[in-house]
This record gives C-alpha cells, structure tokens and sequence, in this order.
C-alpha cells in the first residue's frame, strides 16, 4: 500500500477551510496535511483548531525551509496574487502544486508556471472544481452521447448581489482590489466560466471580444460580458455582482437539440422529426448556494493524485488553467479597447513547443 501524499496548506481562508480541508479529511488513505502557513495570526489559530496536528507558519518561505524535505505537495489557497510565487518556491523544493483558480493575475506568469512544473517533473494542477457539480455532469452525460450533435453556441450567465467575501479576520474585501485579485468578476469568476466552455465546445478559443463597466468605488469591474469565439462556435458569458439574484443559468446549442441549466434544474430539448421538439426536465443537486462546493473537491484531490502516479506532470486541466488567466487578460484589454475583438494564441508549455 502506498502512504498518503504529505501536504502542505498554504493560506488558510474560506476556500481552504470549508472546501480543500474536508475533502482532505474525508480520505485519510490518500492524504495527511502536515503544515499549514498563513499570514494573519487569527487564521493560524483557526488552523490550529481544524487541524491540531498540523505545524503552523507565518508564511510559506519558513513553511518550505522546514518542510519541504517530507512534503509531497502544497495545496496554494491565498489570492492570486500570491499563486505564481508560491508556485515557483513549490516546484524549487521539488513538490507538486495544487492551486486555486485563477492559476495567476497574468498570462506570462500562468505559463511560467506550467513550465517550470514541467522543467521539475512536478505536477501542475488547478483547482477547476465546477467540472464536479452534479448538474455539469449531467450535462457531460448528455454531450457524451453526441444526440445533440455539434455544438454550436453556449452561453454562461453568473448572476451575484455581491462579491464573494474572504474571511472577515483577514481582508474580507480583497476581490475588489486590483493589487490582491488581479481583476474584478471575471478574474474571480472568469475560470470557472471558460474551462466550461472549453469543455462544451470541445476546443480551445480563438479570440475574445468584452465589455464591461463599474459600479462600485472599488478599482475592479462588477459587470462583465464578452463573446468567446472557438474553431466551431461561440461562447457568450455574463458575469455580475450587482443582480437582484443569485444564480448560473448555462445553455449549450448543438444541431439537434440544445440544453437549458438553471442552478440545480436541467432541461434536455430534443429536435425531432416535423419540427416537433422533446423536452425532458431533470434535477441534479449541485447545492450551488454553498460556496464551499465541498464535495467536489473530492474528485478534483483523485485527479491530483492520478497525475502525480502517473508522471502528467502538466495535463489538459493545467493548460486549461493557462488559456483561462490569458483569456481574461485579453478580455481586458480587448474591454479598455471599446470591445474589439482581439486574437489568443494557443497556450503551449516549453516541453511541447520544444
Ligand atoms: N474553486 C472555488 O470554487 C473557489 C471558491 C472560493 C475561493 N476560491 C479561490 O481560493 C483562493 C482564496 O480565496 P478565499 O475565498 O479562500 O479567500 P480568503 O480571504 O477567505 O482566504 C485567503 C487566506 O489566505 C491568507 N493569505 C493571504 N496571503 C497569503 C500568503 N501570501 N501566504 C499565506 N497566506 C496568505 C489570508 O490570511 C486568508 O486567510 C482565491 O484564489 C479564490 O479565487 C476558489
């Protein structure tokens, strides 16, 4: 039998807390985190009570210099300002690196990081938990079966009232802050948006035309809309803080049907002979107002550790990871140049431009 894999948090906030940690707990056999290093002194103690036989660090230089030689890996859960640092020291003392979305504030720095993981032999693996949503499985099912046949359109609409907040004792507010985030909505939100639409449209994007505004006193943007286009259609995404709701209402358009998901309810449309059309309504509970999603992160841990077995050290997630950050920089800039369209370049990793 094998050991479990030793790991070490790094940042100790809500998205550890109430998602990484659980999953962790929940398999003993695959995991021990032995270490956790956090900046604010309030989160070590809440640390200390959640994981009593954990050694606890102020940051994560100190954490590495004593851990690193019986660490396996290190769980990256601060703002993305910090995640390309803490990467690069990860993968110096040799360990893998699961990170949280979005990977890095830059397309430069996301693809720095794929190939230093490379360069190490280390894997890279990105925190894309709405892959393991109930109800975006469901709809995997369905475009598995190719009934629909080619896809054509999805659209992804992300309705909030606010921003999420991070923990209170820390800076509650840091999505806000271009410094800490790196963006507003769609640097928060903007991941798991795009590596749907990867899936969905079954390829990676072409380019990137966006549009967004500010309502807030904060210097990040709370609206956020852009057309995404790919080699065999188009993605349409809608992001804000400011709805009178919240909710994900997804809808996927293939030749011979189309799917419509509002939160937990899915709704199959089938095209049939004589212009008639099928409807079939499903549930999948996906607890979407539970921003923790903690049971996803059960099958997000199992692909970690199938890479780290099995050498992948950068896969389609990693690269994924990569075209979302490079994405949303595009969407920026295409946004600050009144919404032209502006071209991506595929996201390749040294090893495979090599
Ligand atoms: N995948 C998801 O569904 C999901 C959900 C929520 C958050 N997130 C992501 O997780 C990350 C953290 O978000 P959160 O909501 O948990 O924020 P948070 O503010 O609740 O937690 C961040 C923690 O990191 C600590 N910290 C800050 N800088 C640090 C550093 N350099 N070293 C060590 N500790 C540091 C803070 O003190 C705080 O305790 C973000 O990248 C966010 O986008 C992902």
């Amino acid at each position: 039998m094998t050991r479990p894999l030793q790991g070490a948090l790094i940042g100790f906030g809500f998205i550890a807390e109430k998602g990484h940690v659980p999953a962790y707990l929940s398999s003993p056999d695959a995991f021990d985190i032995v270490a956790v290093a956090e900046v604010c002194a309030a989160r070590r103690e809440k640390a200390k009570q959640v994981l009593p036989k954990a050694r606890i660090y102020p940051d994560t230089k100190t954490l590495l210099a004593a851990e690193a030689k019986n660490l396996d890996f290190v769980d990256i859960a601060t703002p993305p300002c910090d995640h390309a640092a803490i990467a690069h020291a990860a993968f110096e003392h040799g360990l893998h690196v699961f990170c949280e979305k979005p990977i890095a504030t830059s397309g430069a720095d996301a693809r720095s990081m794929l190939d230093h993981a490379e360069r190490v032999k280390r894997v890279f693996f990105p925190s894309h938990n709405y892959k393991h949503a109930p109800v975006i499985k469901a709809i995997r099912q369905v475009l598995e079966s190719e009934e629909l046949g080619p896809i054509h359109l999805v659209t992804l609409d992300t309705f909030r009232t606010t921003h999420a907040k991070g923990v209170a004792e820390w800076q509650p507010d840091w999505r806000r802050h271009r410094k800490t985030s790196g963006g507003g909505i769609a640097m928060d939100h903007g991941s798991h948006t795009f590596y749907l639409a990867f899936d969905w449209l079954a390829s990676q994007p072409t380019a990137i035309a966006a549009k967004m505004s500010n309502l807030s006193a904060f210097d990040t943007e709370d609206n956020f809309n852009c057309t995404v286009t790919f080699p065999g259609g188009l993605a349409v995404a809608q992001l804000t803080w400011n709805s009178g709701f919240r909710k994900v209402i997804y809808t996927i358009h293939g030749a011979h049907g189309a799917i419509k998901v509002e939160d937990d309810d899915i709704e199959i449309h089938r095209k049939r002979a004589g212009g008639k059309v099928d409807v079939e309504k499903l549930s999948a509970a996906s607890h979407w107002m539970d921003a923790s999603h903690a049971e996803w992160f059960k099958y997000l841990h199992k692909d970690f550790v199938r890479q780290i077995r099995t050498g992948e050290w950068v896969g389609k997630e990693a690269r994924d990871a990569a075209m979302c950050v490079q994405l949303i920089e595009t969407a920026y800039a295409s946004a600050r140049a009144d919404g032209r369209e502006l071209e991506l370049a595929p996201v390749r990793t040294a090893a495979k431009a090599g």
